[in-house]
């Protein structure tokens, strides 16, 4: 789908619908007259094939419990080996309500309090919490920052493993806020870290469907023809691709048998909650006609990211935008011009924006900003229109 008709189809404007992103700027930023640039959640609707869908159960009337049927299981398997070439099993699927919610239970079930939870900050500040608030040690590594591009450091991950006794790692890929879509040789790397010193390594996929350019997503399920799925559990959801957050399914893939096994005794003391009927419609609908929507909000992004990067490039070139070559976040280094103390003034009551911190990810961060791309480009327009304005202000 080209993108002006995506654009005309589906942008939407989301104000007076209780969005956390629009109608909660009061609360969350104390000013309820910003552009909504923050949390990883879209002003596009569903594609129609998913809105009809939703529709037939509505005019159904009933929401009883639900079981999920093999044509469910199918889509999911169909999708992740068409669009990702990864090939999961009906039987390796669990689900939860939300992928924060499920790191919450493997960081509950995997290790005991006290234990070290690696990641590798700056990191969706979710992660952080999840090892915090069940009382686990938190060991970062921090990504190299190359003059805004982002790569691993490998040999500090290692040294923490060791010396820390790391028990988990919690890998997002694509990561979120650097835009980085590993490369299966950065994977590979690792996980072979991981299982050599018997880490269990949790891949958060919940981005693998938003990639820019020719490049391909490689879950960590795929990596050496599956070498380290014994080692692994994958969190992948229709939520963030689809804008589906707040119909709570998302799918846990665990392959291996004892991890599996464990995974269920456990969950079980926990979680009794039946899945969501409308995330599973939902779901199965966008993975069976949802391609041409993926594509043209693909080029949306696409596009609205290279106007970003074009116009701070040409007005105000000592911005550091980071290359987005996956997620719908792009992340800029505003350091050169703004005292990072300031950051929050100059981007809250100057250019009028509501965005992610960079501290939020990474303590090392203040300074940085994450806008979100997954939007109509007006607002993309006006915000890179005031950040500018505002630069030249100084
Ligand atoms: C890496 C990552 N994981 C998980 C989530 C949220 O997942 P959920 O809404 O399923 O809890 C996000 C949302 O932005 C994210 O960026």
């Amino acid at each position: 789908m080209k993108m002006t008709d995506f654009v005309n189809e589906y942008a939407v404007d989301r104000l007076k619908t209780n969005s956390l992103k629009w109608d909660a700027l009061d609360v969350r930023y104390g000013d309820p007259d910003l552009i909504a640039m923050w949390v990883a959640d879209m002003e596009f609707k569903v594609p129609k094939e998913v809105q009809a869908a939703l529709n037939d159960r509505v005019n159904h009337g009933v929401f009883g419990y639900s079981y999920t049927p093999d044509s469910y299981y199918q889509a999911l398997i169909n999708w992740q080996q068409k669009r990702h070439h990864a090939t999961i099993q009906k039987d390796w699927v669990r689900f939860s309500t939300g992928i924060v919610t499920a790191l919450y239970w493997f960081v509950n079930i995997f290790t005991k309090e006290n234990d070290a939870v690696m990641i590798q900050t700056p990191v969706y500040y979710p992660f952080h919490n999840a090892v915090k608030d069940n009382n686990r040690q938190l060991v970062t590594s921090e990504l190299i920052n190359t003059d805004g591009s982002y790569t691993m450091d490998l040999a500090d991950v290692e040294a923490k493993i060791i010396s820390e006794k790391v028990k988990l790692f919690i890998l997002c890929s694509p990561h979120n806020p650097v835009g980085r879509v590993w490369t299966a040789t950065e994977l590979e790397a690792l996980l072979a870290i991981c299982h050599k010193h018997q880490v269990l390594v949790i891949s958060d996929e919940i981005h693998q469907d938003i990639v820019l350019g020719n490049r391909q997503f490689i879950s960590s399920l795929s990596i050496a023809n599956g070498k380290y799925q014994d080692n692994l559990i994958v969190c992948s959801a229709p939520s963030k691709t689809f804008n589906l957050a707040c119909l709570l399914n998302s799918h846990i893939i665990i392959p291996n048998e004892s991890i599996r096994a464990h995974y269920d005794v456990e969950t079980n003391k926990i979680n009794q909650t039946e899945t969501s009927i409308m995330g599973q419609i939902a779901c199965e609908a966008a993975y069976t006609h949802g391609e041409d929507w993926l594509e043209g909000l693909l080029s949306v992004i696409e596009f609205n990211f290279n106007y970003l990067k074009t116009e701070l490039n040409q007005h105000a070139p000592k911005a550091i935008v980071t290359e987005l070559e996956g997620t719908y976040l792009a992340w800029i280094d505003l350091r050169a011009y703004v005292p990072v103390e300031e950051t929050k003034h100059f981007i809250q009551d100057k250019c009028r924006l509501a965005i992610d911190f960079g501290e939020w990810f990474s303590d090392e961060c203040q300074g940085f900003v994450r806008l979100n791309m997954g939007t109509d480009p007006k607002y993309v327009k006006a915000g890179i229109a005031n950040i500018i304005t505002e630069i030249h202000q100084l």
